[in-house]
């Protein structure tokens, strides 16, 4: 699958921008603040209905304007166009279309390739909470095994609703024996989630060691799932029953995968607390080519990659290595401020930015 166009009109200091996209490497190329990660928001937006920079969509709406909107124009395997537009408006909230009909998200992400964003403020996925950790976790195993995509959102209900008994018992209302059925049902999507998540890592392991010493890497970096509550339904069940007198004293689940974390360490320690900025960047780009890797060769689809500034934090030996794992099939789009910095395989597509038409006018 393929985006061959993005067109932005208008998105933050975008008014009205089209650029088609070729196979490979696109290089979009310009001066800071020429709106190069505008673009890639842009298409980020069309393809996902969602920002990587932020949460709040409206922030896309240019300055003293009511709109943003981008479209992406996407093509299978059997040659057929689709157009994802994705828009958000003062007044009237959001929008996701596919070829101009509202579409639920599952029809969307059919028909267009999973996304994988690079970008310097994305390092919090090391650095940050073990929550962003596990929401990335989660998002490569519904792009891994679709059927799956609905484990994390089942357990999140299944909480919320054990949670707010709890919250109740903990100020003295409601009826304790109640917990039995929320701790079924919690222990049932808590086995599932946990099981998916070890298969996950189970795959990326192997491909994010080897990709991280190949970005250069000098330590021996791995990647592990700890889970706090493991094994059947049945165990996470009992496991569960166990905790509830500190969990009613609390007046929240204490116990289970929405505390689990995913470890990212060199040598045995901690890249969140010790790894340096060089190889905090290199361990996020090992686990999105190990991601890469693993839908390629299960799904047979390879994620577009968006590598916003990548190249100012990498060594010329770095930039290299990264560009040639690139060469592997796929789409990638880069953005750079200068051309020097991009190694000759990642000039055969360049876009500049602002638009050549535009330069100087
Ligand atoms: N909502 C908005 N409306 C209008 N302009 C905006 C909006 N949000 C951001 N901008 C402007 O967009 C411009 C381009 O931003 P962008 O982040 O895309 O630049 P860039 O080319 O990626 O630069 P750099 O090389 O520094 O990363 C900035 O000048 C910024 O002020
Ligand atoms: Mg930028």
């Amino acid at each position: 699958m393929l985006v061959t166009a993005i067109e932005a009109r208008p998105l933050r200091s975008l008014e009205r921008l089209r650029v088609e996209l070729a196979p490979g490497i696109v290089s979009v190329v310009g001066p800071n603040g020429a709106g190069k990660t505008n673009l890639v928001e842009a298409l980020y937006f069309a393809l996902t209905g969602r920002s990587f920079r932020t949460s709040d969509r409206r922030e896309l709406i240019p300055f003293g304007g009511s709109l943003a909107r981008a479209e992406a124009t996407v093509r299978d395997e059997d040659g057929i166009e689709r157009r994802l537009l994705a828009s958000v408006s003062r007044s009237e909230g959001r929008r996701h279309l596919l070829d101009g009909n509202p579409a639920d998200p599952a029809t969307i992400a059919r028909s267009r390739p999973p996304v994988a964003v690079f970008a310097p403020d994305r390092l919090t996925l090391v650095k940050g909470p073990p929550a962003e950790r596990r929401a990335h976790l989660d998002g490569f195993l519904a792009a891994r095994w679709p059927a799956r995509g609905e484990l994390r959102k089942r357990y999140g209900q299944a909480l919320a609703q054990r949670n707010a008994l709890l919250s109740r018992l903990a100020a003295g209302y409601g009826n304790p024996a109640d917990l039995g059925v929320w701790d079924a049902g919690l222990a049932t999507a808590a086995a599932a989630l946990v099981e998916a998540r070890a298969e996950a890592v189970a795959e990326l392991a192997g491909p994010f060691t080897a990709t991280a010493a190949e970005l250069g890497f000098d330590t021996s970096v791995a990647l592990a799932y700890a889970p706090r509550a493991e094994g059947s339904a049945e165990e996470i069940r009992a496991g569960l029953e166990e905790r509830r007198a500190t969990d009613v004293n609390l007046g929240r689940s204490s116990w289970g995968p929405h505390l689990d974390e995913l470890k990212l360490e060199a040598d045995g320690r901690s890249l969140r607390k010790y790894g340096s900025q060089g190889q905090q960047r290199a361990a996020l780009l090992a686990l999105l080519f190990a991601e890469r890797e693993a839908l390629r060769r299960a799904r047979r689809v390879v994620p577009l990659l968006l590598l916003d500034d990548v190249m100012s934090e990498l060594d010329p030996d770095r930039r290299e290595r990264l560009v040639a794992r690139l060469g592997d099939g796929g789409q990638a789009l880069i953005t750079a401020a200068d051309r020097e910095s991009l190694p000759p395989p990642a000039l055969a597509t360049v876009v500049p930015m602002p638009p050549e038409s535009e330069a100087g006018a």
